[in-house]
C-alpha cells in the first residue's frame, strides 16, 4: 500500500507536501537532525551528533517506514513507524518538526495520515511513548484517538486501529 501524497496550506499559510521518505532524502533528513534544537529531543531521540543521526536513519530506512514533510523543497518533519519486534502487526510511532515548523497544524495532518496508512496496510496497533509534559505532543496524540496506557515520568499511548 503506496503512501498518498499529502499537499495541505498550514496555519499561516505555507504550502506544505506531506510525502512518503525516500532512501535520497537521507542527506537531507540527516541535516534536518543535526541542526535540530536540544530543547525539542525527547526521550534521547533524536540522537546528537551527526554520525549517530546517520545510524539512527540508516536504521529507520532497514526497519521502519517514514513520511516527511516539506516547504519549499526542503525538508521540516518526519515521522516513522517501525514494527515491534515481538508483534509485527503493531507499529512504533515517532516524530519531529523543526522548530519554525512547529504548532502550526503540520503534526497533527502527519499522525492522522500515518493513521490511515497503517490502517490500509492492516496493523493493528499504534503505540508510542512520549515526555509526560509534552503538553503539545500529547495534545496532538489525543485529538487523533490515542488512548495513555500507561502514565509515569514517560506517557505510554496507544491507538487500536480496526482496519
Ligand atoms: C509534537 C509535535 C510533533 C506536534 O506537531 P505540531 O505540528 O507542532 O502540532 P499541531 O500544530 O498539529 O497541534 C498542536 C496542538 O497542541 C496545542 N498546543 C500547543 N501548545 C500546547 C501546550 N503547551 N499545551 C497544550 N496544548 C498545546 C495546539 O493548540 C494544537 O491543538 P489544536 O489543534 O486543538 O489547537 C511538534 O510540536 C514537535 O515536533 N515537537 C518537538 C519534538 C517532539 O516533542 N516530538 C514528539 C516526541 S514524542
Amino acid at each position: 500500500m503506496e503512501f498518498e501524497r499529502i499537499l495541505f496550506k498550514d496555519k499561516i499559510g505555507r504550502e506544505i507536501v506531506i510525502r512518503a521518505y525516500e532512501n535520497k532524502d537521507h542527506e537531507a533528513l540527516v541535516d534536518m537532525y543535526t541542526n535540530y534544537s536540544p530543547e525539542d529531543r525527547s526521550l534521547g531521540l533524536p540522537p546528537v551528533g551527526r554520525k549517530a543521526i546517520e545510524n539512527w536513519i540508516s536504521y529507520l530506512e532497514k526497519r521502519g517506514f517514514s513520511i516527511v514533510a516539506e516547504h519549499n523543497n526542503k525538508i521540516v518533519g518526519h515521522l516513522a513507524i517501525v514494527e515491534d519486534e515481538k508483534d509485527p502487526k503493531v507499529v512504533d510511532l515517532a516524530i519531529y518538526l523543526a522548530k519554525e515548523y512547529q504548532n502550526q497544524g503540520i503534526g497533527t495532518q502527519m499522525v492522522k495520515a500515518i493513521i490511515d496508512l497503517a490502517k490500509k496496510r492492516g496493523y493493528k496497533k499504534i503505540t508510542l511513548v512520549t515526555d509526560r509534559l509534552n503538553w503539545r505532543a500529547i495534545r496532538v496524540y489525543k485529538k487523533c484517538g490515542f488512548n495513555t496506557v500507561l502514565a509515569s515520568y514517560e506517557l505510554y499511548m496507544e491507538l487500536p486501529l480496526n482496519s
